[in-house]
């Protein structure tokens, strides 16, 4: 998979992408993660990226041509998938919009800023926007690192066990249930002995139930859906 993304803060992108999974998604060839100043796609002599809204009001709009220029420039290299604009007016992203988009070879994310971008961009040559919850950030970068992350360790190989994907949280429709670790008993707290019975059959049922009743206390909601 390659993902281009296009924003005014690229240096924002540097310690999120080497790290962890990001990084070694990268270094395994499974996704090519670019970044795009658009800033470098300016048109005025001052380089200017952002102008006052027609009509007034507060706040600064990201101008129309560095934005569509980076934008035709990439198109004219790569066919994408989808051209997504992050933004809180969009489409909730969760589980199985992550799912349906990791199988994509071509992204382009778009990061809005300042008050937003003009409404041409999005009505022209964006595909798809999406939020990553009902808040609002100052900029997409943050939501662009939250969408990248979520789609990447969904690329097969990219996790070393490839179950550890399908066992998340939200993949069954069903929170994951605890876990735990050494030592088997910290402070007197100690781990379920299902855990360390070796009956494989017993720990599957004894997770399972977990995972429903978790569930249902934390977000009945998930039970109900599909
Ligand atoms: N930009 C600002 N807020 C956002 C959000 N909640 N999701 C995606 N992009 C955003």
């Amino acid at each position: 998979m390659v993902i281009d993304i296009l924003t005014l803060f690229p240096e924002m992108f540097e310690g999120p992408f080497s790290y962890s999974i990001l990084k070694r998604a990268q270094s395994k060839g499974h996704v090519i993660l670019r970044l795009h100043n658009i800033r470098d796609w300016a048109v005025s002599k001052h380089k200017n990226v952002d102008d006052y809204p027609y009509g007034g009001g507060a706040g600064m709009v990201m101008m129309v041509e560095p934005v569509v220029n980076c934008i035709e420039d990439l198109k004219s290299k790569t066919i994408y998938d989808e051209i997504i604009y992050l933004s809180p007016d969009g489409e909730l992203l969760n589980q199985p919009l992550a799912n349906r988009l990791s199988g994509s070879q071509n992204l382009m994310i778009l990061c809005g800023h300042y008050k937003g971008i003009d409404e041409r961009i999005r009505t022209h040559f964006i595909t798809r926007e999406i939020s990553i919850g009902d808040y609002v950030l100052s900029g997409g970068e943050m939501a662009a690192m939250v969408l990248t992350d979520t789609l990447v360790r969904l690329i097969p190989g990219v996790l070393n066990d490839e179950t550890s994907a399908l066992s998340d949280s939200y993949q069954d429709n069903l929170l994951s249930p605890p876990v735990f670790t050494r030592p088997y008993d910290f402070r007197g707290l100690q781990v379920p002995d299902v855990l360390l019975s070796g009956n494989d059959r017993e720990i599957a049922k004894w997770k399972y139930e977990q995972a429903v009743a978790r569930t249902r206390e934390r977000r009945p909601g998930m039970l109900l859906e599909e």
